[in-house]
């Protein structure tokens, strides 16, 4: 979703904004739990980065509440277009969105909590973001990371279709620069960053064989990341067969009785300053 500032390997089309929202609903109840145990609490003023469409931006002013205040930031001016309608529709006054580099933009006053949900998932220098944007908190401020580890997604039993998309989209990421397995090292980029008193947990769904979710996610995150799969010759677009793929996914699932664990959502979160 780039339209300025650094690339952003899984695109920006009506497909990838379609994907977030599914992807949203989907680890909205993970993130809840895990910006609540973070201590996002009532009255804070939180800075959301990479915010997109602004799922957590709005998640956060609904925690926050109408004494506290959320600042949303992200590069892609579309996204933020949807951000600022949703904002107004929910009647939201408490929320604002900024078009800007996430990882260097800093506002003139300080925040109570710095949050992420997917953006250093996409970012060449985690600890470097975090830094910064640690400077720019109050006295005992908190920071709260929460990204995916790919490494936890599996079907079981395994079914050699998955298998085999999940080692494409891998490639796929590293090779676009992302982390697939940020959230693994969650909670040591936040030490590596000088945090104090880091903690955090990992979440996992579990979804039957016949939820179509399971299959929809892995199509959707394929198509997106399709160019740079093609263009990187680490399968060729007859081998992925989009068309088909959610399709064939399901059928692998159901046939196999299989169930399958999406990414696990990990939270990490800490305070700036010597313990
Ligand atoms: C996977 S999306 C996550 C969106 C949202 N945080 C969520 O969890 O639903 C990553 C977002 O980070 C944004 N992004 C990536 N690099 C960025 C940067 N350097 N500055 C601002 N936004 C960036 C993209 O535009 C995109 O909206």
């Amino acid at each position: 979703m780039s339209d300025a500032g650094p690339a952003y390997v899984l695109g920006s089309d009506r497909h990838e904004l379609e994907r977030l929202n599914q992807q949203a609903a989907a680890i909205g109840p993970a993130t809840r739990l895990l910006l609540r145990a973070a201590g996002i609490e009532p009255g804070m003023r939180v800075l959301d980065l990479g915010t997109g469409p602004g799922h957590v931006a709005l998640m956060l002013a609904e925690m926050v509440g109408p004494s506290g205040a959320v600042v949303g930031v992200d590069q892609a001016a579309a996204a933020l277009t949807v951000a600022r309608r949703r904002a107004q529709e929910l009647g939201l006054g408490n929320v604002r969105f900024v078009q800007a580099d996430a990882t260097t933009w800093r506002d003139d006053e300080p925040f109570d909590a710095v949050v992420e949900r997917l953006l250093l998932f996409h970012t060449p220098d985690p600890v470097a973001v975090v830094r910064h944007h640690a400077a720019g908190l109050r006295p005992d401020g908190l920071v709260a990371c929460i990204d995916f580890d790919v490494g936890g997604a599996r079907t079981f039993p395994a079914g050699p279709l998955v298998t085999q998309v999940a080692g494409w989209l891998e490639a796929g990421f590293r090779h676009g620069g992302a982390d697939p397995t940020v959230g693994a090292r969650l909670g040591l980029i936040l030490k590596a960053a000088g945090l104090r008193d880091v903690g955090g947990f990992g979440v996992v769904a579990y979804l039957a064989p016949d939820d179509p979710s399971g299959p929809r996610f892995i199509a959707g995150v394929t198509r997106s990341l399709l160019p740079v799969i093609t263009a990187a010759g680490i399968a060729t677009a007859e081998e992925i067969g989009l068309d088909t793929l959610e399709g064939r996914i399901g059928e692998e699932m159901r046939s196999t009785d299989a169930v399958f664990m999406p990414p696990t959502v990990v939270g990490a979160w800490g305070r700036p300053g010597p313990s």
